[in-house]
């Protein structure tokens, strides 16, 4: 049997809650109107012409309208990281996740989610792959069989946020998840808001990095046990003040999650503002993850009339920051780029 699979997964913006992820801390992204599309063809034989063929082999074949080479993959997949062209191993790394339950399929990648920005076009990328390769767990399963593909695919040891915010997406709603239990409470965002988002620098060194930020909770865990149920007072005992900056920085980014969460349910968008700017803080200082560049761009976006609040967003080192205003406010592009976003619904079959 052959017919036409269209596969979509947005992207995502982080608007507060960030390095919280992966020890299972509190995180509140959406879904965005931005969105990578698999256009195929169901192509359970390579050749319909070879009968021997008909039964054993299963293939993926794809081209990207952002990348110049395409991508032949014969099913299984053994070794995600070592497919050329490397675009491809997110694609080979679900494969691999899916083993013998993924379909072949011949088809198309578009995508306006721009690539190393950290809107998460890896996480959607991998989503719509489930999707298109007929994938029919739950939007939670999905989301952390991506995971797994995201990390035999890179090497890097992300958290679930983007995955999980990109299947699981409200429309006009942010995604208030508790990366320990997995719980998922969808939070209205309330009307006469903008949400901008704006590229300032293309991200480098992301994976390296961010793997010792990770390695630096780890060591701070091993000291005080899990950072989601710490509070300050107990991170006086990490004598080495690089690992307490780091748990100090998770730590009390749970709690403005928290409070962000109460504000935003009470339609206090300044108080929710001002949690935005301390995150950035928090991230620029203690998890050093911010750039002068975006540091810059927040601060050029707080003297800017109407906006409430601002902050790097997502992994850091260069990327995007999230701008919350007045939806009648005058944002200039301080970046790159500027996009302002809506939340939409997370990844799902349109055919
Ligand atoms: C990247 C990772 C996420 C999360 C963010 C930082 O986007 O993929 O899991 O850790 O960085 O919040």
């Amino acid at each position: 049997m052959s017919g036409q699979i269209v596969a979509r997964s947005p992207g995502r913006v982080n608007l507060i809650g960030d390095h919280t992820d992966y020890t299972g801390g509190l995180v509140l992204p959406m879904a965005i109107d931005r969105y990578t599309t698999i256009t195929a063809t169901d192509q359970q034989q390579v050749d319909k012409h070879d009968t021997a063929d008909r039964e054993s082999k299963r293939v993926i074949d794809v081209t990207s309208a952002h990348e110049p080479d395409r991508l032949l993959l014969t099913l299984p997949i053994s070794d995600p990281a070592a497919v050329q062209p490397a675009w491809g191993r997110y694609i080979a790394g679900v494969a691999a996740q899916l083993g013998d339950t993924a379909r072949g399929i011949s088809g198309t990648i578009t995508s306006d989610i721009p690539i190393g920005a950290g809107l998460s076009s890896s996480a959607a990328l991998e989503l719509a792959t489930a999707l298109a390769l007929g994938d029919t767990s739950s939007p939670v399963q999905r989301a952390q069989l991506c995971r797994r593909a995201e990390h035999a695919a890179t090497g890097v040891p992300c958290g679930i946020m983007d995955q999980l915010v990109c299947s699981v997406g409200v429309d006009n709603h942010a995604m208030l998840i508790d990366c320990n239990s997995l719980s998922i409470n969808p939070v209205q965002l309330p009307d006469g808001i903008k949400v901008v988002v704006q590229l300032i620098t293309r991200r480098t060194l992301l994976g390296s990095e961010y793997s010792a930020r990770v390695a630096q909770c780890q060591a701070a865990e091993a000291i005080v046990g899990p950072l989601r149920l710490a509070h300050p007072a107990m991170l006086d005992i990490i004598d080495d003040p690089t690992i307490q900056a780091r748990a100090r920085h998770v730590v009390s980014e749970n709690q403005r999650v928290r409070d962000a969460v109460a504000c935003l349910r009470s339609g206090d968008m300044v108080g929710f503002g001002t949690l935005m700017y301390e995150s950035h803080n928090s991230l620029r200082d203690d998890f050093a993850t911010s750039t002068a560049q975006m540091d810059s761009a927040v601060s050029a976006a707080r003297a800017t009339p109407g906006v409430f609040g601002a902050r790097m967003t997502g992994g850091g080192f260069g990327g995007c920051i999230v701008i919350i205003a007045d939806a009648t406010a005058h944002i200039h592009n301080l970046g790159i780029e500027s996009w302002p976003v809506r939340a939409v619904a997370g990844a799902q079959l349109l055919n």
